[in-house]
């Protein structure tokens, strides 16, 4: 049963109760996205990702209800969602803390996490080492490591490319795209030979001088990491503007820069490009496909899921394996211990699961190719699959990763 800030949304459990005679507790999970500005889409996929799986799953909470705090961190940079953060566990007494979009959010809150013992389901931020930051802290989304190591392997091997250009939004999780590129590039023989930040997260920059200076290198691959979202669809539209695909320069990037719900929006200048990810909307599998028919009919049927509202999908589902297990009675590390090698075989993006030791996400990535369909929109055909990717920044044990 879900209740939103106090509301009763539905009575299904209540016959549940009936039937077993026990105890229905209400458990709080406070909620940290950006629900205001630039970054308002993240939040919404997101808790429409967690509301759908309550309303499509009412019998996963183990007859207990849940009350969804919802608190906008409205930056990326950290200080709004740590207050809210201590506002949720002190005030609010939440049992359980789950999103945060940006890294720098959930970067900010590790120590009190630790100090309140408050298990934490993260449903964006994508740093590799945040998970290390505090043992309350276990992943659901991905690492930039997943996608941007992949794609330096991919790009020098598959791609045959020689050398590269990078450019990266420059905070924590474009640090370790760059970091995690550069390492796969060269492992398969590549160099890197530039590598350029390309302003904030917060204000979308005007990307052309950075382009520019790309196109003059003239490398075989441009590996860009920007935040999803109206960063993404900036750097298609000065890509395309450039000319740089016809210049020779490929674009190459994690999955964030192919959005599913930006692609439209693209144009034809992002048809061929290739990235590497964990989910499109576009993936024909049973369960993706009633995934993608569930949110259709819940928020429109010209709406789409993307990876953030996967993210909070498959992080609903976490948060209720822990209620379910606890029976209602949460405690953080036994709910620890039940997101430690949490397994989940029926995600939208294929199976998942919490790796034990890291507690960070374990998942296929996908090579992603933007195509255009028959009726002239664009799409996401699958061209590739490397299954069950621990985070390669923690399994190389590279920089803060070693730690
Ligand atoms: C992050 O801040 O970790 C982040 C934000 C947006 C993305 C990916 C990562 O698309």
């Amino acid at each position: 049963m879900l209740k939103k800030s106090g509301l009763l949304v539905s009575a299904a459990v209540a016959l549940m109760l009936a039937s077993t005679g026990a105890m229905a507790e209400t458990v709080k999970v406070g909620v940290v996205l950006t629900t205001s500005g630039g970054a308002a889409e993240f939040g919404q996929q997101i808790s429409r990702g967690m509301e759908l799986y309550l309303k499509e799953h009412p019998e996963a909470l183990g007859g207990h209800e849940v009350e969804l705090i919802v608190r906008d961190s409205k930056r990326p940079g950290g200080d709004i969602a740590k207050t809210a953060t201590q506002e949720l566990i002190a005030r609010e007494g939440v049992d359980i803390l789950a999103g945060y979009v940006f890294s720098p959010n959930a970067m900010s809150i590790a120590p009190m996490i630790s100090q309140s013992k408050t298990p934490t389901v993260i449903m964006n931020a994508g740093t590799a080492w945040i998970p290390s930051l505090s043992p309350y802290f276990a992943r659901v989304s991905f690492t930039m490591w997943q996608s941007g190591y992949i794609m330096g392997q991919y790009a020098a091997g598959a791609l045959g490319a020689k050398t590269a250009a990078v450019g990266y939004t420059d905070y924590p999780p474009g640090k370790d795209s760059l970091a995690a590129f550069k390492a796969g590039f060269e492992s398969g023989g590549g160099t890197v030979v530039d590598a350029i930040p390309m302003g904030g997260p917060r204000e979308v920059p005007d990307f052309t001088p950075w382009f520019q200076r790309v196109k003059d290198k003239a490398p075989d691959v441009f590996f860009v990491f920007v935040p999803a979202g109206n960063h993404a669809t900036a750097v298609m539209k000065t890509y395309g503007d450039l000319g740089m695909a016809d210049a020779g320069v490929r674009l190459v990037g994690p999955g964030d820069i192919t959005q599913d719900t930006k692609l439209q929006g693209m144009g034809d200048g992002a048809v061929g490009l290739v990235t590497i990810h964990h989910y499109s909307a576009d993936y024909d599998t049973p369960a993706n496909n009633a995934f993608v028919k569930a949110w259709k009919a819940a928020y429109g049927a010209d709406t789409t899921p993307d990876f953030m509202g996967v993210g909070g999908w498959d992080g609903m589902a976490a948060v209720a394996s822990v209620i379910r297990e606890l029976d209602g009675n949460i405690d953080g590390d036994k709910a620890m211990a039940v997101l430690r090698g949490w397994t989940f075989k029926d995600s939208p993006r294929g199976p998942i699961s919490i790796d034990a030791d890291t507690r960070d996400i374990i998942q296929n990535e996908q090579v992603h190719k933007v195509v255009k369909r028959a009726d002239g929109s664009l799409g996401i055909d699958v061209i590739g699959q490397i299954q069950n990717v621990k985070d390669p920044c923690k399994e190389l044990k590279i920089g803060k990763c070693a730690q």
